[in-house]
């Protein structure tokens, strides 16, 4: 079992590059079974996640080319021949549900097997059937699976009772083949959201909205193959903001887009981190002034994202002053309170809220472990941080959404080693 080895470091300095976003290029590579072109995608990041999905292209019969290397994966649609999702790869990764839609409308059926839950909450699919159903599919989940199948899906109104980040993409995927108007109301509005729709027109598909809470997309007959980049990744953005601060460093991030971490910037600025928007990339320095306590509930886009919640749990337990962490999104993702408790920090938890008590003195090292992705890269920032030497083990769920976090941090001066 491989895990990281990190010792107290110096505050982080250097520059550090942003890779493509995970959550954007998931959902593309989906719909490139909507086409029987040919798509290239540049600016894709190597994580295990996205190979799984390249996996789950090749089991529905797409021929897919991944060039790591050059970050680009290349996914000719032409021999995709099959509706069945194997139940291995869908229990791999979530994301592999987003591929319901997009087969559904390639092929008129699909059988996937349910996204079990995961740690951090039960994480249901409804309002992804619920889509597909008001598009004219019949659907029938049962023994742990769905089986939708239409000749034709028929454009409709649909309202998502939550803005389900994938339930939006699923349903714009789908809808983008369907007879006639489809409008989503209270969608996601999330920036992955928009690159999915900007990926989707350029391949002659027809939707306006994306980015705002009513996305209205016009069926086309057949969609063909393209090239296109994906955005950079705004919650790995995030996540090195938050070590810049946590270690009181000085740190320039090249290839981000400030506009898409709004809220980190807001609330960084407001703990009294300075940023500075440069012409290569977002200055962020964590010495320039004494840190201090802030509030954070984590909401839909543009609100905090809960993605970037436990990286900023561990800033909060080093600043002066309590801090409040509402969690609305998910029921179970304040795990790692504990881990972090392990080291010293004294956080409570009570349901969905996290009480940070603030720097009564510096974390201790400790062997932690990690519950989800986001939480590992929380729990490698207070290594960085704490007293002596942090072993995070269960490092493979941090491996599937930082591409070379290790290299990276490196790079920036921290003393952290990856062991098998
Ligand atoms: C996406 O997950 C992201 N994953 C998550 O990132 C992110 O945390 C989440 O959006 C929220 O921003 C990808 O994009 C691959 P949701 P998703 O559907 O689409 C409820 C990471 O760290 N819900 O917006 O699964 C659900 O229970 C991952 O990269 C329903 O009730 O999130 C949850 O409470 C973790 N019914 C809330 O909506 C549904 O049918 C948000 O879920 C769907 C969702």
């Amino acid at each position: 079992m491989s895990k990281y080895i990190i010792k107290q470091s110096a505050p982080l300095h250097g520059e550090v590059e942003i890779s493509g976003a995970k959550n954007a290029t998931l959902p593309i590579l989906a719909a490139t079974v909507l086409t029987d072109g040919v798509c290239e995608i540049h600016d894709t990041p190597h994580l295990s996640d996205v190979e799984v999905m390249c996996e789950i292209l090749r089991a529905v019969g797409a021929t897919v080319t991944e060039d790591y290397e050059r970050h680009v994966i290349t996914v000719d649609g032409s021999t995709v021949d099959k509706s069945v999702v194997p139940y291995d790869l869908v229990k791999k990764e979530r994301a592999s549900f987003f591929i319901m839609g997009p087969l559904l409308a390639r092929m008129g059926k699909v059988n996937i097997a349910l996204p079990g839950g995961c740690a951090i909450g039960e994480r249901p699919v409804d309002l992804h059937t619920k889509g597909i159903r008001m598009l004219g599919a019949r659907v029938v989940t049962s023994d742990g699976e769905v089986n939708a199948n239409a000749d034709k899906l028929k454009g409709a109104l649909v309202y998502l009772d939550f803005p389900s980040v994938g339930a939006t993409e699923n349903i714009m995927m789908a809808a983008t083949l369907a007879e006639g108007e489809t409008t989503i109301e209270n969608a996601a509005e999330e920036p992955e959201i928009v690159d999915l729709a900007n990926f989707l027109n350029s391949m002659g598909a027809q939707i306006k909205g994306a980015g705002t809470d009513t996305i209205r997309i016009t069926g086309v007959d057949k969609l063909h193959g393209t090239r296109y980049a994906v955005i950079p990744d705004r919650i790995e953005t995030a996540t090195f903001m938050i070590a810049a601060a946590t270690t009181r460093g000085n740190i320039l991030i090249k290839n981000c887009i400030p506009d898409h971490v709004r809220p980190i910037i807001a609330k960084l600025i407001e703990c009294g981190v300075d940023i500075s928007d440069e012409p290569e990339g977002l200055r962020v320095r964590g010495d320039k002034n004494h840190l201090k306590a802030t509030n954070i509930k984590t909401l839909p886009y543009p609100g905090f994202p809960t993605d970037a919640q436990a990286p900023i749990m561990t800033l909060l337990t080093t600043v002066d002053g309590q801090s409040r962490i509402n969690e609305t999104l998910f029921e179970n993702r304040l795990m790692h309170a504990n881990e972090l408790n392990r080291m010293g920090a004294n956080i409570r938890v009570d349901g969905r809220t996290a009480i940070v008590p603030g720097n009564q003195r510096p974390l201790e090292g400790a062997s932690v472990m990690a519950t989800d992705l986001r939480a590992g890269a929380a729990l490698v920032i207070a290594g960085l941080v704490a007293t002596g030497t942090t072993e995070v083990t269960n490092i493979y769920h941090i491996e599937r959404g930082y591409e070379d976090f290790v290299r990276k941090l490196k790079n920036l001066g921290a003393d952290i080693e990856k062991v098998d």
